[in-house]
């Protein structure tokens, strides 16, 4: 077992080379059975003969390493039968554990060194066995990966074949935090061909894979021994149509690929880009965009969701989403793939998680990151912004720790998962007690820093926190996550009456200090849809009534960030106001999601200004075209346009609760997710004056249908309703 090995490293501290480890694999016998198990601090790479162990990336994955290191298991009898001796080797690169990551070329966040920890356990036909451990008998040699780094690319020397192995050198470290793998792997996907190939202005050979990504680019070339391939990646173009790299930062992102004498195919081993674009800046002879494709990477996970309407506008923001999330969902749910940051900032994470449960199944991705958000709370409950913790900053922001509680809550809801609970509830329950021992007054959380309604509108020119009240934003999500909290503890069959005592007192507070008559003091669409959408006013009429005054009285569009964009819509449905919302969601001027569809995005941008109206960009120094909180409209589309809703009282769409709100302007809508309990669909069409509904409940599952004011109760099977 891999606790019996020990750690070993290549000594070499201050060397960018990545080393090769290599260890003779010589079964005695004919094997039944051969496992390799196997992690690292970095990351690594094996192979046996050759042959690349198994078609996981970036392994073992990130996690709060000096709490939770994933080890894999391998099974690689089919590399090790028939042979009397196979060579294992494995290279390591820096990755998120020893690597760079965060700003200020932050360094060693775990590690100061790349270290191997593996064991081969050998099992003979004859009922016998041997293991293999790493250990001072394995060898060490420098490799022909030169250099290589999560944000800035990859140096690799075709021309190095490792040799004049020598011995490696122990490393005390400690094996108490192993765990086996909790997330799904990080896999290839799509492989795309370049669409066109074109030089800027500026003279740049270009190739346009067409879809913004996260992933790397594969290559075919040959040419003579010592020439470079080298190029560079970016999202998009600038207005006058050259090459911009300015919105990535200090990343590099730079591929630089050494010819040996043979034919190469190459793509990077320890380094991943967010890109649309490739600039050639190096390349032995004629560029033939044929040679390249981008490969799309991300988190094995399996798509569950589709949406599909009468608007190309509508399907196009749909499709921006899903590759949204695809470009965020490595390992661990990131803010975005490109910049010096790429970190699993809390607040995306909870504003997302809704929209991401509906597009794919999600529950083990968020069990392990879950599980490291829990492992890397402070004792009294803080949650850092971004998990794994790589900022240590000591302050917590609301709507990025409450990530804690929704995120858990949203898992079991869609899927059921009473697990997630049980192992979430105390890091749930800590995350509500921390809000609870901020400031002098236990009911409200007032006077801390915040990111606030991050990103909106009502933001002054090149800021990032809207104008909403600080304190309202964090005792309004105080309030909420208590109330979730409640509900998690009553599904676990907890006493949970003192939180239903605490909820009322800060609800009350809550209206006492933010709100006059009902109606939140603060004049900003995100205060009124907080107010809303988390209960939090008496008034509810009122409100909704002045927010879609306000909403108008903005030309008909909004104004929100972060904290408000992701329940806007939902709160002005739920109260009356659907014909707004749906104004919002049509909406093509700036700001709204259609306008950067209509400036041609394939993914979801960081800013409703990332690109101006002019054709400039928001500032370099925070511009992601990849960022998906935005995208968490997608719960919109299939929780009220095609009212596909799972019912907390029967979670995982045990019992479905299909309520779709038409309306003329889509002429149609199509929407379908494989619950846990089969294929839900729900499809609305308008006819000759009348709308007619489809809805298909699976076999096992109950459903009760919302539709024009009448509701009813059926069993599974096809429903049609024309109204
Ligand atoms: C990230 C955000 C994140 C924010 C917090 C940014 O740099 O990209 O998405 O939530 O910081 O303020």
């Amino acid at each position: 077992m891999i606790d019996q090995a020990n750690w070993i490293w290549d000594g070499q501290t201050a060397n960018t080379v990545s080393p090769v480890f290599q260890k003779e694999i010589a079964p005695a016998k004919p094997l039944r059975q051969a496992v390799l198990q196997i992690t690292a601090l970095g990351l690594y790479e094996a192979s046996i003969d050759g042959a690349r162990v198994g078609d996981a990336l970036f392994t073992p994955g990130w996690t709060a390493y000096n709490k939770r290191l994933q080890y894999q298991t391998y099974d690689v009898t089919e590399q090790l039968r028939g042979k009397s001796a196979a060579c294992l080797q494995v290279t390591l690169g820096n990755g998120w554990c020893v690597g760079r990551l965060a700003w200020e070329n932050a360094y060693c966040h775990w590690a100061k060194q790349r270290a191997l920890l593996a064991s081969v356990q050998l099992q003979y036909e004859d009922g016998t066995q041997e293991e293999i451990v790493t250990g001072p008998d394995w060898q060490w040699a420098p490799g022909p990966v030169q250099f290589s780094e999560l944000y800035d690319g990859e140096t690799y020397d075709a021309r190095i074949v490792p040799q004049d192995f020598r011995p490696v050198c122990l490393l005390e470290y400690t094996k108490d935090i192993l765990i086996p793998q909790e997330g799904e792997a990080v896999k290839e996907h799509e492989r795309i061909a370049p669409v066109a190939m074109f030089t800027t202005p500026k003279g740049e050979t270009v190739l346009d894979f067409g879809q913004n990504l996260t992933g790397y680019v594969t290559f075919r070339v040959k040419g003579e021994e010592g020439q470079r391939c080298e190029f560079s990646h970016a999202e998009v173009l600038d207005k006058d149509g050259n090459f911009y790299t300015g919105n990535l930062r200090t990343a590099k992102n730079h591929i630089c690929v050494i010819l040996g004498q043979e034919e190469l195919t190459y793509h990077p081993h320890f380094s991943f880009q967010g890109f649309r674009y490739v600039r050639i800046d190096s390349w032995p002879g004629q560029v033939n965009p044929d040679d390249f494709r981008a490969v799309a990477v991300h988190s094995d996970i399996k798509r569950t969701g589709d949406f599909s309407c009468s608007s190309s506008l509508l399907n196009q923001l749909y499709h921006n989403i899903i590759w949204g999330q695809k470009s965020n969902f490595l390992d661990v749910p990131t803010d975005c793939p490109q910049r010096d940051e790429r970190l699993g900032w809390t607040g995306d994470a909870q504003v997302f998680v809704r929209a991401a449960s509906y597009n794919f199944d999600v529950a083990q991705f968020f069990h392990k990151w879950l599980h490291d958000l829990a492992a890397e709370q402070a004792p009294d409950g803080g949650v850092p912004h971004v998990i794994p913790d790589v900022l240590h900053d000591k302050n917590h922001s609301a709507a990025w720790g409450d990530a804690a509680v929704i995120c858990p809550w949203q898992i079991y809801l869609t899927y059921g998962d009473r697990a997630i609970l049980e192992e979430q509830f105390n890091s749930m329950r800590s995350w509500v007690e921390y809000m609870r021992s901020r400031g002098d007054n236990e009911f409200l959380w007032k006077g801390d820093v915040h990111f606030g309604d991050w990103l909106a509108m009502d933001a002054p020119e090149g800021e990032c926190v809207g104008a909403t009240d600080l304190d309202l934003i964090a005792t309004a999500y105080y309030a909420y996550s208590t109330s979730l909290l409640i509900k998690a503890g009553k599904a676990l069959g907890k006493d949970m009456a003192e939180y239903e005592a605490l909820y009322q007192a800060v609800t009350w507070a809550f209206r006492r200090e933010f709100l006059v008559d009902g109606l939140p003091r603060c004049q900003t669409q995100t205060a009124y849809v907080l107010a809303l959408y988390f209960h939090l006013t008496d008034r509810p009429h009122e409100v909704a009534a002045a927010l879609a005054r306000m909403i108008r009285d903005n030309g008909n569009k909004l104004s929100t960030g972060f904290v408000g964009t992701p329940y806007l819509l939902h709160a002005l449905t739920e109260n009356g106001y659907a014909e707004t919302a749906y104004t919002l969601l049509l909406q093509e001027e700036y700001p709204s999601w259609l306008y950067s569809v209509n400036k041609g995005a394939t993914t979801v941008w960081e800013h409703w200004d990332s690109i101006k109206p002019d054709g400039s960009m928001w500032s370099d120094s925070m511009n992601s075209f990849n960022h998906y909180a935005y995208g968490s409209v997608a719960d919109f589309l299939f929780g009220k346009v095609a009212g596909i809703n799972p019912d907390e009282n029967k979670p995982g769409y045990a019992h479905v609760v299909l309520a779709p709100v038409p309306d003329q302007r889509l002429g149609w809508v199509k929407a379908q997710l494989e619950t846990r309990h089969g294929l839900v669909k729900s499809a609305w069409r308008y006819e000759d004056g009348h709308v007619i509904y489809d809805f298909d409940v699976p076999q096992g599952a109950t459903a009760t249908i919302r539709i024009a004011g009448e509701t009813r109760e059926v069993q599974a099977g096809h429903f049609q309703y024309i109204r």
